[in-house]
């Protein structure tokens, strides 16, 4: 038997946490892990508060019952943290020293990329304890699955919004800067901006001028487009809505140029039908990869199957965005 087969079998209690920015879909997931884990035989530890509260042992036993109801409830019933306090020797000492007190012999870890950079250095220190990550992100910025916990969510969320920034705009005939979430990414941005017609997308991923930009809406304009919508992703290099707002306002004399930035409002509510689905899958698929010795991996979903990917690659390979959405955006835009 391998070495990692014969620590699969000895684990039998597990912690769960959430952990950076909160994400809709990560109570759902958590669900699925303490019921999948309680259905194995596990005895399932929820851990507050991400990396602070594994720091300060604030874990308690999650059964069952204590999941109830909360499927459809957006945020995260463990709460999160981006824990500075994590990033140092001590602090992943007194995180060991906790997850030892509780016996723990395994950690599920849902949030992103911070979350698995953290977790890769603990196993890296600490091999008697395995982690494996599920990823719950708005961003969609995670290498080995094709959708994060909580991006279907918080498009459709930006949609809505940009749909509302839609009758106000054609009413007034005024050009809209609108910024949505994606401080390395612009997943968001792409699919919000396909999702609500906008007439420019702008995301890090794709290197952007204010002139080309200039050009494009000013075909429009000679289309006698009367309004115009641009979608910004906030890690965008023109710096984000209310810069590149700025840059072009003085192009477009005859349009009042305003800025709208969606911002928090697209972490919040209640996950979509395919986050709920997305995150029981992936909790199931951690537990199960636990426990078929898949340690110190992030379970994600390609292709409608469950995959695991090594921490390593799941932090440093790039996922790039999808290059038929690219191009269609370009060709359906004005
Ligand atoms: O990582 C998810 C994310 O929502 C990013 O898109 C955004 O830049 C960031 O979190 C905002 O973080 P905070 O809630 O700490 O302001």
């Amino acid at each position: 038997m391998s070495k990692k087969a014969e620590k699969a079998k000895e684990i039998k209690r597990i912690g769960v946490f959430t952990s950076g920015g909160d994400a809709p879909g990560m109570n759902a997931a958590v669900r699925a892990v303490v019921r999948y884990g309680t259905y194995k035989g596990l005895h399932v530890y929820g851990i507050k508060n991400g990396y602070e509260g594994m720091i300060k042992g604030d874990i308690e036993r999650l059964e069952t019952k204590s999941v109830r109801n909360i499927i459809h409830r957006g945020g995260t019933i463990l709460k999160t943290s981006r824990s500075m306090e994590f990033m140092t020797p001590e602090g992943r000492n007194q995180a060991y020293e906790s997850l030892k007190s509780y016996d723990l012999d395994a950690c599920i870890a849902i949030g992103g990329n911070g979350t698995f950079a953290g977790a890769k250095v603990f196993c890296e220190e600490y091999s008697d304890i395995a982690f494996v990550g599920v990823p719950g992100t708005i961003d969609n910025d995670i290498y080995g699955t094709d959708f994060t916990i909580g991006f279907d969510t918080a498009v459709n969320t930006a949609v809505e919004a940009v749909d509302r920034i839609r009758d106000t705009a054609d009413s007034h005939s005024r050009l809209f800067f609108i910024e949505v979430m994606g401080r390395h990414s612009g997943e968001i941005a792409l699919y919000t901006g396909i999702g609500s017609g906008a007439s420019g997308i702008l995301i890090p991923e794709k290197s952007s001028d204010s002139e080309s930009l200039i050009n494009l809406l000013k075909k429009g304009i000679k289309r006698k487009k009367l309004f115009s919508m641009v979608v910004v992703a906030e890690g965008d290099e023109t710096g984000g809505a209310m810069a590149i707002a700025e840059k072009v306002r003085k192009e477009f004399p005859h349009f009042e140029t305003k800025v709208a930035i969606i911002g928090h409002l697209q972490r919040g509510g209640s996950p979509s039908a395919s986050d709920r689905v997305l995150a029981t899958r992936l909790g199931y698929g951690a537990v199960e990869g636990l426990l078929n010795g898949q340690l110190d991996v992030m379970a994600g979903s390609i292709n409608s199957k469950i995959v695991y990917t090594s921490f390593d690659d799941a932090i440093n390979k790039k996922k790039h965005p999808n290059q038929d959405l690219l191009a269609l955006a370009e060709i359906l835009a004005l």
